[in-house]
């Protein structure tokens, strides 16, 4: 497990300025973007596809993720790798035939991820394992930011982090969903390397730089202490 990782999610960032708020958060030091993706139909919230993510991938060197709560993820599989996404995760109850769909992530040279709901279980992990570089583990219900952390979901981390550690792959364990100075210490103790903070960041009345420096401190004490 590498150290942790501060993950922006865009979700709630002001759209009329989509590239500058990229660049913001650069400068606050998050370490990756996360793209959330929604169709109105997987989830009930509408955002933006490929093109915008397009748009704002001259602007940073930052790694972009697309976390796709889309009922057809394999329909634009490669318009997110064309944007410029080098990760691509997709939620296991979208999928027909996730072994498939995962290798065809693969096969266009990026990371291939897969999210999983608070309510599904991980029974089918070791039969993809094969084809997975990334596991995301939902901490609310997706569909919207701004929800409370699901404490109950870091047993399903710790389950996660031994399937990857077991696959002896370079498989990285996330958590998305209420992450905030006062709730990342558990999903990171837990396993997770990636933390993806959207709210806490965008909203913390002193700015996202002090946002994420708060998180930053918090995740090194909780090592420290483990
Ligand atoms: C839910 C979204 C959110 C978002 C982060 O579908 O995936 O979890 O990324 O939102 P916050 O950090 O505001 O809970």
């Amino acid at each position: 497990m590498t150290g942790p990782a501060i993950v922006a999610s865009v979700l709630g960032a002001d759209y009329s300025r989509l590239a500058g708020e990229v660049l913001d958060l650069q400068a606050a030091g998050v370490d990756r973007i996360q793209w959330d993706v929604m169709d109105g139909r997987f989830v009930p919230n509408l955002t933006f596809g490929a093109a915008v993510v397009g748009a704002c991938r001259p602007y940073v060197d930052l790694p972009f993720e697309a976390h796709l709560m889309v009922e057809d993820p394999d329909a634009g599989l490669a318009e997110f790798v064309s944007a410029g996404c080098g990760t691509v995760i997709v939620h296991v109850e979208a999928c027909k035939h996730l072994h498939r769909t995962l290798s065809t992530i693969r096969d266009l040279g990026v990371r291939a991820g897969v999210a999983v709901n608070p309510s599904t279980s991980l029974d089918f992990v070791p039969h993809v394992l094969d084809q997975l570089d990334h596991i995301l583990i939902m901490t609310v219900n997706p569909g919207f930011g701004g929800q409370e952390y699901i404490s109950a979901m870091e047993d399903k981390v710790s389950e996660a982090r031994e399937l990857a550690d077991r696959s002896e792959r370079p498989i990285q364990i996330e958590v998305d969903g209420g992450i905030s100075a006062k709730t990342a210490a558990g999903p990171w103790r837990a396993g997770a390397e990636l933390l993806v903070v959207g709210s806490a960041l965008l909203n913390h009345p002193s700015g996202k730089q002090t946002a994420t420096e708060e998180i930053r401190q918090v995740l090194a004490q909780a090592s420290s202490l483990t």
